[in-house]
């Protein structure tokens, strides 16, 4: 049975499909996928990146790697959520209870409306829990506290590693209260932590550890010059995220942190030009309705990444607005630009729409 369980190297090549770079989240991910497939426990993963960088990217495609493989899908089921409506939802109820609840419907939609909630619950145990956006739930905001995000993390914690907790059946599973092990979900978090980045730079820098970071020799074209050189990676400890508003308690309950690199210009452009939903191929989707063929050149591609690398707060959602800019008058009349069945876009005519 378990040779049927696809090893990390064929996740990896899979999810690769989907996500462009990022090399160390897919790695890791593709890592824990292989052994939760095979029924191995698994320590629970938390993933931090600037916006736009591919954390949702990633959730989505194991997700559809799953979808599209009933037979894996099975041994795992998989819900996404926003942090935000845990806090929300332990305001109502018992805390973490959305997260089984929302299992539960997964494992039904699975295994069919006629399985019995045993089995239900057996399936739902196994499952796979991503939690995105989840700096939402940091407990303070500045000085203030943030009530929801405080409740919110109390939430997850009573779900994370809890060999017993309590839950009320949803009506159509029976009602009643039953006691679940959760601990052999996996969960796996995300959040861009906007903000993370200078308070460490600071840190290391002007604040607690001053002169930790230092400064090195660098010889360029226009002399020799000193440079702070800073990476996250290197820095990172986890009192970072305690000052942050994650609570000790809620990280120790991951094993491995993984921080998403932002986005270089050749992997911008590859993101225009691979990724199946990106604004290029919606574009060119439209004007093949109109019996149109449309083409940009690799400058004019890459004069589009330049542009959305200038937005880096954005990540690779800029990439759709920079190009909504370039092609709008072209989509409005797309016949006009085409007279012979194609639209050809050099760096000229990208460079006029960008600055007219
Ligand atoms: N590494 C990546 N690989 C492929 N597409 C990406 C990547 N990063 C961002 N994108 C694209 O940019 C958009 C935003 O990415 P998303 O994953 O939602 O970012 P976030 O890290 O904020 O969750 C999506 O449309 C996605 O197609
Ligand atoms: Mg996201």
């Amino acid at each position: 049975m378990t040779s049927v369980v696809p090893s990390p190297r064929e996740i990896v090549a899979e999810l690769e499909k989907r996500v462009i770079g990022q090399r160390e989240a897919i790695h890791e991910m593709s890592i824990a996928l292989s052994k939760k497939l095979a029924g191995l426990s698994v320590g629970n993963i938390l993933m931090i990146g600037s916006s736009g960088t591919g954390k949702t990217t990633l959730m989505r495609a194991v997700e559809a790697y799953l979808e599209e493989r009933p037979h894996l899908s099975l041994r795992s089921t998989v819900v996404r959520m926003h942090a935000n409506i845990l806090g929300e939802a332990a305001q109502r109820g018992r805390p973490g209870e959305l997260i089984l609840e929302r299992l539960l419907e997964r494992a039904r939609e699975q295994l069919g409306v006629d399985a019995a909630t045993e089995q239900l619950l057996e399936q739902a145990r196994g499952g796979i829990v991503f939690v995105d956006e989840v700096d939402k739930i940091r407990a303070h905001v500045g000085d203030r506290p943030n009530t929801s995000g405080i409740r919110a993390q109390e939430a997850l914690l009573t779900v994370i590693e809890n060999e017993s907790v309590p839950f009320n059946l949803p009506e159509w599973a029976g009602g009643g209260t039953v006691t679940v092990d959760s601990s052999g979900l996996l969960f796996v978090c995300g959040g861009a932590f906007e903000g993370l980045y200078d308070s460490v730079f600071d840190r290391v820098t002007i604040g607690r550890d001053r002169g930790a970071l230092k400064p090195v020799t660098v010889v360029e074209e226009d002399g020799v010059h000193e440079k702070l050189i800073f990476a996250l990676r290197d820095w990172l400890r986890n009192e970072d995220l305690f000052d942050y508003g994650m609570s000790p308690q809620f990280l120790s309950r991951f094993d491995a942190v993984v921080l998403l690199a932002d986005l270089t210009l050749d992997e911008l452009v590859r993101i225009f030009l691979e990724v199946p939903d990106s604004g290029y191929h919606q574009t060119r989707a439209y004007f093949e309705s109109r019996d149109l063929h449309l083409a940009l050149s690799p400058d004019a591609v890459r004069r589009i990444a330049v542009e959305a690398a200038t937005e880096s707060r954005l990540g690779a959602r800029a990439l759709k607005e920079v190009f909504r800019r370039v092609i709008r008058d072209y989509e409005l009349d797309p016949q006009a630009n085409g007279p012979n069945g194609s639209v050809l876009l050099d760096v000229k005519e990208v460079e006029a729409a960008l600055n007219p």
